[in-house]
């Protein structure tokens, strides 16, 4: 079967862009599925650092098709700007990435309610979005009325529909105001101009990548899926509201792409040894002390996007084992392993106490996982840098004994040991496989029970 997903299992931020380049290799396309731009990866290629944030990482190897899907919500202006600067550091775009006809469009008014509506929840709280307009825009694509896909741009009924739309925004937004955000006053020509530029460039990547992906499973086709933002933010099934507003766990894969889940055969969940959040929301784990500081500065952590400084803490089996259930995991990558280096002493969170209880599962509701005291294990840390280790038995005792330790708590083998930035930084763990299949699996299809 052709289909392998690359799915964070944390809150985003696992250096999935690393692991989807590494990858591509096996790969004929590579399929960028939900989310938008709001999303960025770091990738260290042939000695340059490149940032993406909606192009599939694949785009830096020849013979790679790059899908961008309707499940995405697409900022051409964002796309555009990732386009000339690939271009002009020499990487060919033409014939190589396809945008999906289907996308809906991210538009300034989208910004605008984004920055307007962060900070309302009642309570005053905010979600911290990225502001980039992304919650706005799926709201309008469930909402229909007012939503714009790829597609419309290149009918003739465009300037039409943004007038009626920018007329209706304009009133919106007019309400909104008063939470202390400056007035906002959209200019339907001025967008109809901009967005008409856009269209012109954008024009030759546009298609049907549903039916390009179906014909390309049903050929056999090798397809890479790259999940974007981590499955606890997954708008169905993550720590809602502080989510993002697609489903970015394993779920969304058929949902985002077309492609249905039974092409896919290899599910490899994804998670930094440690846990880190940007934006609002429960962390149960979180070290507002020397450790998280440890973690920050010497695992970079600092947001692709918006460069907000993350939270960090412990690793949490508690939710990294849900997450990894719900995505349906096979294997994991364990990636950011050096960053633990110089700790005297490592702490993974095995259960929560809830009111005075042991809870062992991630709760469903934000009230409960506040709530959420960690149970904690001691394991021994290590003082060795481990960047230059390429083989798991050089790996010190003590870091195999901690990946053990999330193995056995998310009863999934690990198959990817991550050391650093760079491609070569990277352990493919050649042991004997153990049994870690103690999950129920899915029975086999059968005429009998299909
Ligand atoms: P939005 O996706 O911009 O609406 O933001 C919603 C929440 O998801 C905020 O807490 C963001 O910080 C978070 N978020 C969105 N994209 C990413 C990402 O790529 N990495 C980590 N957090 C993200």
């Amino acid at each position: 079967m052709p289909g392998t997903c690359v799915i964070g299992l944390q809150w985003g931020d696992e250096a999935k862009g690393k692991l989807v380049d590494i990858l591509t290799e096996d790969h004929e396309i590579v399929v960028r599925y939900q989310g938008g731009a709001n999303a960025g990866h770091t990738v260290v290629s042939g000695g340059q650092t490149w940032k993406l944030s909606l192009i599939p990482s694949g785009i830096l190897r020849d013979g790679v098709a790059c899908i961008v899907t309707g499940g995405v919500v697409l900022d051409p202006a964002s796309v555009i700007k990732e386009i000339d600067g690939l271009e002009s550091r020499g990487v060919r775009i033409d014939g190589k990435l396809q945008l999906s006809d289907r996308a809906h469009v991210v538009f300034p008014w989208h910004v605008a309610e984004d920055r307007i509506l962060d900070g309302s929840l009642s309570g005053g709280e905010a979600i911290g979005t990225t502001g980039r307009g992304i919650g706005p825009c799926y709201r309008d694509k469930v909402g229909r009325s007012l939503a714009i896909r790829l597609g419309d741009l290149y009918r003739d009924d465009f300037a039409a529909k943004v007038a009626h739309i920018v007329d209706f925004k304009n009133r919106l937004l007019a309400a909104w105001q008063g939470t202390g955000t400056a007035a906002v006053t959209l200019d339907a020509a001025e967008i109809l101009a901009q967005y008409r530029g856009y269209a012109d460039r954008l024009r030759p990547f546009v298609s049907d990548t549903t039916g390009y992906l179906l014909d390309a499973v049903e050929a056999g086709k090798r397809l890479l899926f790259e999940g974007a933002q981590g499955a606890l933010l997954d708008i169905d099934h993550g720590t809602f509201p502080y989510v993002t507003s697609s489903n970015s766990s394993g779920v969304g894969v058929a949902s985002g792409s077309g492609v249905p889940g039974r092409w896919i055969d290899r599910v490899i969940g994804v998670v930094k040894a440690y846990s880190t959040r940007v934006g609002g929301g429960p962390l149960p784990t979180e070290q507002d002390n020397a450790v998280g500081l440890h973690l920050r500065e010497r695992g970079r952590e600092y947001g692709t996007v918006t460069m907000r400084p993350r939270r960090c803490g412990w690793f949490d089996a508690v939710a990294a084992r849900y997450t990894a259930r719900l995505s349906g995991v096979d294997e994991l990558a364990v990636m950011l392993l050096d960053v633990l280096g110089g700790l005297d002493e490592l702490r993974i969170c095995s259960a929560y106490e809830i009111d005075g209880r042991r809870v062992e599962h991630f709760p469903s509701q934000i009230d409960d996982l506040r709530k959420a005291v960690p149970v904690y294990e001691t394991l021994p840390g290590w003082p060795e840098e481990l960047a230059d280790v390429r083989d798991y038995d050089s790996l010190p005792a003590a870091a195999k004994r901690y990946l053990a330790r999330i193995e056995e708590l998310l009863g999934r083998p690990v198959s990817i040991v991550s050391v650093g930035p760079d491609r070569e930084q990277t352990i493919f763990c050649e042991r004997p496989a153990r049994e870690h299949r103690a999950w129920p699996r899915p029975q086999p299809r059968t005429p009998a029970n299909a």
